[in-house]
């Protein structure tokens, strides 16, 4: 089934918040299928947001990125990439709905505590990029209460 890359920033981690975040998807059903801490070079983190290389605020977001410890997450199940993403709110936390991750927690844009995978594709280049160990194969016992 489907897979997505969740990761606490900076941010969210000195805020406490890795424990929170984690729980909401846990909560939800998904299942955790790989974790870790880390300090990733300002270079892995270029890779991660290739795509926004070009944007003004690049230099900004890749500080912002590099300040300090961020827990990276894989969740597996139903969806996962589109309802991950809805979990976490919009890009800017003060467009984000009371109830979502962003919009629970955070107020600036380039403060926004998560990052999530944007489509399936993505997904699965992230879950190369700072999982090229791979991710666990196992089997939740509560499967049958979670699917019908
Ligand atoms: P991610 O889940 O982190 O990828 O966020 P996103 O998919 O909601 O937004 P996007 O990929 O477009 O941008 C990546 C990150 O760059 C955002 O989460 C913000 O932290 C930051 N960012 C995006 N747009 C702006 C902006 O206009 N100004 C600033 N300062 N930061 C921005
Ligand atoms: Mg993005």
């Amino acid at each position: 089934s489907e897979r997505t890359y969740i990761m606490v920033k900076p941010d969210g981690v000195d805020r406490g918040l890795i424990g929170e975040i984690l729980s909401r998807f846990e909560k939800r059903g998904f299942k955790l299928i790989a974790s870790k801490l880390a300090l990733p070079s300002k270079e892995h983190l270029e890779k991660h947001y290739a795509d926004l290389k070009e944007r003004s605020f690049f230099p900004d977001l890749i500080r912002y990125m590099h300040s300090g410890p961020v827990f990276c997450m894989v969740f597996e199940g139903l969806d996962a990439v589109k309802t991950g993403r809805a979990m976490l709110g919009a890009t800017n936390p003060l467009a984000s709905a009371p109830g979502t991750i962003r919009g629970d927690f955070a107020l600036a844009t380039g403060r926004n505590i998560c990052h999530g995978s944007d489509s399936v594709e993505n997904a699965e280049k992230e879950i190369a990029l700072w999982f090229p160990e791979g991710t666990l194969q196992y089997k939740l016992s509560q499967a049958a209460m979670i699917y019908e």
